[in-house]
C-alpha cells in the first residue's frame, strides 16, 4: 500500500489545463401543453390557491398530455434540438450527451441513448445521471471537466424531470409543488481559457434520502411512516424537513462557491436556481442581498420541475438576451438523496 501522506493534497482545486475554456454555445428547453392551476388542484384535494401560492409562490405547473405522445423522451428530445439549433450545430457534432433526469419513460436504455437516435447524434457516447433536482448541474459540471481535461470537444447536456408521471394526485403535501419541464445546453471547447466553470461545489448526504424518495417495492418504505398516504411508484416527501435542509443547505452552497471563487457575491451577474420554492429563494436572496432582477424566478407558472428547473431559466433568460459575454452566472441545485451542488461560470 502507498503512503497517502506522499500524495497530492486533494482539497486543492486542480489547476486548468492551459489551453482550452469552455463555453456554452446554445440553450433550448420544452414544457408540455398541459397546464394544471392551484384551483384546478382544490378540486382534487383539500387545499386553496391561496395557501399554494403562500406557502410556495406557484400559482400552476406544467404537466404532459400523454394522449398529445408528451413525456420525459420527448420534452428532452425537443429541449436539445433547440439547443442544437441555437448553437448552429448537428447532433452529429457532439460527443457526448448526458440527460439529467429521473423520471426516465424507459428504465433501459437510457433517456439520452434515445435522445441521440431521435436527433441523429450518430454513435456520439450518452448516458443518464441520477441526481433528482441536482441532475442538469451535476451533469453540467461533469460536461465541462470533461472537456476541460481533452477527452470531449461537444457535449449535450439536458435537464428534464416529468414528476407527474410518480405523483401521487391524492397527496396535497407533494402533488402542489410539482411539475414537468426541461432544458439543455451544449458545450464545447474554445480557445479562449478565460471561458468556463470557475468554481464548482458537488456534495451528497445519503443519510437524508427518506426525506425525499419514491419506492419501488413495500421494502423500501421506512418503519414509522404514514402509511395511509405512501404509494408505491410515487413521490414521498417529508415537506417541512425538506425545507429546512434547502434553506440553510442553499445559502452554505452560495457561500461555499464564493469562497471557492474568492468573489464577492456582488461580482455575480444572475443567479440561476433550482424552483423548489419561492419562500426558500427569497430567504437566500434576502441574506445575500442580492438584488431581484439578479435570481430569476419562474415557479409561479412552471411549478417546482426538479432537473428540469435549471436549464428551463437559463434558456429563458438566454432568449430574452439576459446572458451576455463577460457575465458570472452561478447554477444552483438541491434535492433528494440529499445532494447539492453549484456551478459557477464565466461568459
Ligand atoms: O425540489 C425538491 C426539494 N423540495 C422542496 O424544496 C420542498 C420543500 N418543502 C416545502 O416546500 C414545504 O414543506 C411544502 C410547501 C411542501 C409544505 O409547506 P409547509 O409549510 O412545510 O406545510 P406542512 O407540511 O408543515 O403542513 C402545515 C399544515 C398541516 O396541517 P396541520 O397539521 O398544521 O393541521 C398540513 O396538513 O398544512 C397542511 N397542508 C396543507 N393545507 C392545505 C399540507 N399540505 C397542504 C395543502 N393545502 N396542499
Amino acid at each position: 500500500m502507498s503512503d497517502p501522506s506522499k500524495h497530492a493534497n486533494l482539497s486543492r482545486p486542480l489547476p486548468a489545463i492551459p489551453g482550452r475554456g469552455v463555453v456554452i454555445l446554445g440553450s433550448g428547453s420544452a414544457v408540455p401543453s398541459g397546464e394544471l392551476t392551484n384551483d384546478e388542484l382544490a378540486d382534487i384535494v383539500q387545499t386553496s390557491d391561496e395557501w399554494i401560492f403562500q406557502r410556495t409562490g406557484i400559482r400552476k405547473r406544467r404537466i404532459c398530455d400523454h394522449a398529445k405522445g408528451e413525456s420525459n423522451l420527448t420534452l428532452c428530445t425537443e429541449s436539445l434540438r433547440g439547443a442544437l439549433a441555437q448553437s448552429n450545430l448537428k447532433a452529429s457534432d457532439l460527443d457526448l450527451i448526458i440527460c439529467g433526469t429521473i423520471t426516465q419513460d424507459f428504465r433501459c436504455p437510457s433517456t439520452a441513448c434515445l435522445v441521440a437516435a431521435n436527433l441523429g447524434a450518430g454513435t456520439a457516447a450518452a448516458w443518464d445521471l441520477g441526481a433528482a433536482c441536482c441532475g442538469f448541474v451535476y451533469s453540467l459540471n461533469v460536461a465541462h471537466d470533461l472537456i476541460r481535461i481533452g477527452t470531449h470537444r461537444r457535449i449535450g447536456v439536458i435537464g428534464c424531470d416529468t414528476i407527474s408521471a410518480i405523483t401521487d394526485y391524492t397527496n396535497r403535501g407533494v402533488c402542489i409543488l410539482f411539475g414537468d419541464a426541461a432544458g439543455a445546453v451544449v458545450l464545447s471547447a474554445t480557445d479562449d481559457t478565460t471561458k468556463g466553470c470557475i468554481a464548482q461545489v458537488n456534495k451528497a448526504n445519503g443519510t437524508g434520502w427518506h426525506d425525499l424518495y419514491m419506492p419501488t417495492w413495500i421494502e423500501n418504505i421506512p418503519e414509522n411512516s404514514d402509511w395511509n398516504t405512501v404509494r408505491i411508484g410515487c413521490l414521498q416527501m417529508n415537506g417541512k424537513a425538506v425545507f429546512k435542509f434547502a434553506v440553510s443547505t442553499f445559502q452554505e452552497l452560495i457561500s461555499e462557491t464564493l469562497a471557492k471563487a474568492d468573489l464577492p457575491v456582488e461580482a455575480i451577474d444572475m443567479f440561476v436556481c433550482h424552483q423548489s420554492n419561492a419562500r426558500i429563494l427569497e430567504a437566500a436572496r434576502e441574506k445575500f442581498g442580492i438584488p431581484t432582477e439578479k435570481l430569476y424566478v419562474n415557479i409561479d407558472r412552471i411549478g417546482n420541475s426538479s432537473a428540469g428547473s435549471v436549464p428551463l431559466c437559463f434558456d429563458e433568460l438566454n432568449k430574452a438576451g439576459k446572458i451576455k459575454p463577460g457575465m458570472k452566472v452561478l447554477f444552483l441545485a438541491f434535492g433528494a438523496g440529499v445532494t447539492w451542488t453549484s456551478s459557477l461560470w464565466q461568459f
